[in-house]
Order: structure tokens, then sequence, then C-alpha cells
């Protein structure tokens, strides 16, 4: 039971970093409703890290199956890198 139980308290729980390779296949679960161009500078809405976040995990509430906050962190990593480029 011990041994249980701080194995259980050992677990991680940190996600790791976004990687955005694995970001860009997944997002293309996303492309049913809109394609890229809604992130271009001249176009996007969201301004902030946070922001986006926010906003990948609203429309990940209709997908089904759902992204796990790990796969979500993939396609955040992509989103920034390639299109809004906010700082850390
Ligand atoms: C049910 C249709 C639908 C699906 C599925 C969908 N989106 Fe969207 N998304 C929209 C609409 C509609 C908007 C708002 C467009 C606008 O503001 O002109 C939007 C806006 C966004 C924005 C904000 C763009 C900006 O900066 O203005 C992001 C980021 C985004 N979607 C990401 C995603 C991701 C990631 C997924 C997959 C998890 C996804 N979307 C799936 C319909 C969808």
């Amino acid at each position: 039971m011990t041994l249980l139980l701080s194995g259980l308290l050992t677990a991680p729980v940190a996600l790791a970093a976004g990687d955005p390779v694995r970001g860009e296949k997944l997002h293309q679960d996303c492309l049913g409703c809109h394609g890229t161009e809604l992130y271009a500078p001249s176009r996007a809405k969201v301004k902030t890290l946070a922001a986006l976040k926010k906003e990948i995990e609203r429309w990940n509430d209709r997908m089904n199956p759902k992204f796990s906050k790990q796969e979500i962190e993939d396609i955040l990593a992509w989103l920034n890198r390639d299109f809004y480029k906010f700082p850390p």
C-alpha cells in the first residue's frame, strides 16, 4: 500500500514542452471548419499566447475525440512557431 501510494505521488504530472512537428499533424483534424488563413497576422484576433491557448481549448470542446492536454500544447507550439510568434 505504501509503495503504491508513493508511486502515485511521484508520477510525472508536468507536461512536456509542446512539439510543433506533432502539432502540425494534429492540427489537420482542425481543418474541417477553417484553414490556416485565420492565423495570418492581418486577420488574427488572438493577441497573446494565453489567449491562443484558450482559443485552442475552446475549439477542442467541439472535437470528437478531443485532444489531450499534451496535444493541445503541441498544437499551441506549432501555431505559435509558424503563425503567431508570441514571446514565451
Ligand atoms: C466547428 C468549426 C471549427 C472547428 C472544428 C475548429 N474551429 Fe477554429 N475557429 C472556428 C471559427 C468559426 C473561428 C472564428 C473565425 C473568426 O473569428 O473569423 C475560429 C477561430 C480559431 C482561432 C482564432 C484565430 C484568430 O487569431 O483570430 C484559432 C486559433 C482556432 N480557431 C484554432 C482551432 C484549432 C486549433 C482547432 C482544432 C482543435 C479548431 N480551431 C477547430 C471554427 C472552428
